[in-house]
């Protein structure tokens, strides 16, 4: 049965000083790489937030913005007014085609080159740190001129608000070290800058990590602490994310350093190894600490939510306000009108291979592996009803291959053409559970994820670009063989 919205709280308005979201949903920042290194919004850059806008999610974070003139690949850039006309423009288009509010990330960053080195909080002097409190103030000025609803401080991650949260940052001159304070020092310092500069009635909400997810960083504890001195200054959410850092960054020779590469990285942007909603513990712990305190700012849980039921039942429980769903909603924007209108069994479901990541990290635009191949953007959703169908004599095979098992199945048809396949799977006569997809061209899937000896069902939903499906083809039985011994 498809979810229903009515009386969720999924679906309930949320209001944020002033500002009003429809629903619960929100598209935390996801850089595009669609910019070019001049940092200026382009038509590429348009399409794909007016694309973001059109699935409604309450609260859309436009990517994170470069503050300063360091150099960082294709990036969108709010270091100088120069970039406020382009932005202002895009503003001004979104919230014509959507109820959607948007906001901007804006973010600061140190130098990095090739060969791995990287500059660490503990180089900034003085002058440096004012350097980056003022460009923060300058930034949220130029986003709140640019027409946004609010305005989001990245302290998350590797970068440089995040790295003097961070327990490495082991300065002693009140601006890190083994003091909570010391170390909330500089983030604090911006965040009144922003306040001052966009004045008493302006969204302001704050990204950082609920935890560093290396060895001997900050967990769930010293977070706590930092979201409720945010809340005391006047932050108006606070976005709970994880992980991401350089120290525990693979180098590539030859590659500046990725910060999510390693553990870390895996914590930010968990691939489909990892359970569903990992991270709710982080925001969970946050949002409980700024109650016992007397705070009531709304928090964003993220990571892996992809299902209209874990995000109500997150809420329900009191373990978030607000739920981040990035890449969800990049392989399927349309995902909150689809749940709320009563067709969440048409949603294209993201399968976490982190491929849109792997772009990233190579400043490749990114886009999503079940989009067709040349699209930039998420294809437009047709409002046709009609499923894809199976030909006649229709099958699909599996054989055991390389430890796995391999699937092989026949064309499905549809009047749009077909968009992909879901590879669904029961163990042991269990229920169907998707395992992966597969794109419309493929009719081919290797199962990694199997145990010998024991016994499987598959099935195999064709699905058009409305994200009807089709009925299941199958189910096919195996049981992979089992290793002697
Ligand atoms: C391609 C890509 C780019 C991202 N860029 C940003 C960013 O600019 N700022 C940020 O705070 N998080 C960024 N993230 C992290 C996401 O906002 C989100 O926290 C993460 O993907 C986990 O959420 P999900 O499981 O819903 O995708 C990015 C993630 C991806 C996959
Ligand atoms: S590329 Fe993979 S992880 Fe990224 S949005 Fe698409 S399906 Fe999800």
């Amino acid at each position: 049965m498809s979810f229903s919205a009515r009386g969720s709280l999924l679906f309930s308005p949320l209001t944020v000083r002033g500002l009003r979201l429809e629903n619960r949903i929100v598209l935390p920042a996801m850089v595009t790489r669609l910019s070019g290194e001049d940092g200026l919004v382009n038509g590429d850059v348009r399409d794909r937030y007016l694309r973001f806008a059109k699935g409604e999610p309450g609260l859309m974070v436009l990517e994170a913005m470069g503050i300063n003139e360091t150099r960082s690949g294709p990036l969108l850039r709010a270091s100088h007014d120069r970039f406020v006309p382009g932005l202002k423009d895009l503003v001004r288009e979104l919230h014509a085609s959507s109820p959607t509010k948007v906001a901007a990330q804006i973010i600061h960053f140190l130098k990095i080159s090739r060969s791995g080195w990287r500059q660490r909080v503990q180089d900034l002097d003085r002058k440096a740190i004012e350097g980056v409190v003022e460009a923060y103030g300058d930034a949220a000025a130029r986003v709140r001129d640019a027409g946004f609803d609010g305005v989001e401080m990245h302290m998350a991650h590797a970068y440089t608000l995040s790295s003097f949260l961070s327990r490495m940052n082991d300065r002693r001159d009140g601006f890190g070290g083994a003091s909570v304070e010391n170390r909330l020092r500089v983030p604090s310092m911006a965040l009144a800058r922003v306040r001052e500069r966009v004045g008493p009635d302006y969204p302001v909400g704050i990204r950082f990590d609920g935890e560093e997810a290396i060895k001997d960083g900050y967990s769930v504890g010293d977070a706590s602490l930092f979201a409720v001195r945010f809340a005391r200054l006047g932050a108006d959410y606070v976005s709970v994310s994880a992980g991401g850092k350089f120290e525990d960054a693979i180098h590539v020779e030859g590659e500046p350093l990725y910060p999510y590469t390693g553990y870390s990285g895996d914590r930010c942007m968990p691939g489909a190894g990892y359970p569903d909603g990992l991270n709710v513990y982080l925001s969970e712990g946050i949002r409980h600490a700024l109650k016992e305190r007397g705070c009531h700012v709304p928090v964003v849980a993220t990571g892996k939510i992809r299902t209209p039921e874990l995000a109500e039942k997150i809420l329900r429980d009191g373990r978030a306000d607000l739920i981040g769903m990035a890449r969800q909603l990049l392989a399927d924007p349309d995902w909150p009108r689809k749940v709320r209108d009563g067709h969440a069994d048409t949603v294209v479901p993201c399968v976490y291979n982190n491929v849109c990541k792997a772009l990233d990290e190579r400043f490749h635009r990114v886009r999503c592996t079940l989009w067709r191949k040349h699209d930039l953007h998420a294809p437009e959703a047709p409002s046709d009803r009609a499923p894809p169908v199976w030909p006649a004599g229709a099958r699909v095979t599996a054989t055991g291959h390389r430890g796995g098992v391999r699937l092989e199945w026949t064309a499905a048809t549809d009047d749009g053409g077909v968009y992909g396949y879901m590879i669904l799977r029961s163990e042991a006569d269990g229920p169907f559970v998707h395992v992966d997809s597969a794109r419309g061209v493929s009719l081919r899937f290797d199962d990694h994820s199997t145990l010998g000896g024991t016994p499987y069902r598959y099935e195999i939903v064709a699905y058009d670009l409305a994200g009807n499906r089709s009925r299941p083809l199958g189910p096919v039985a195996i049981t992979p063989e089992a290793p002697h011994g």
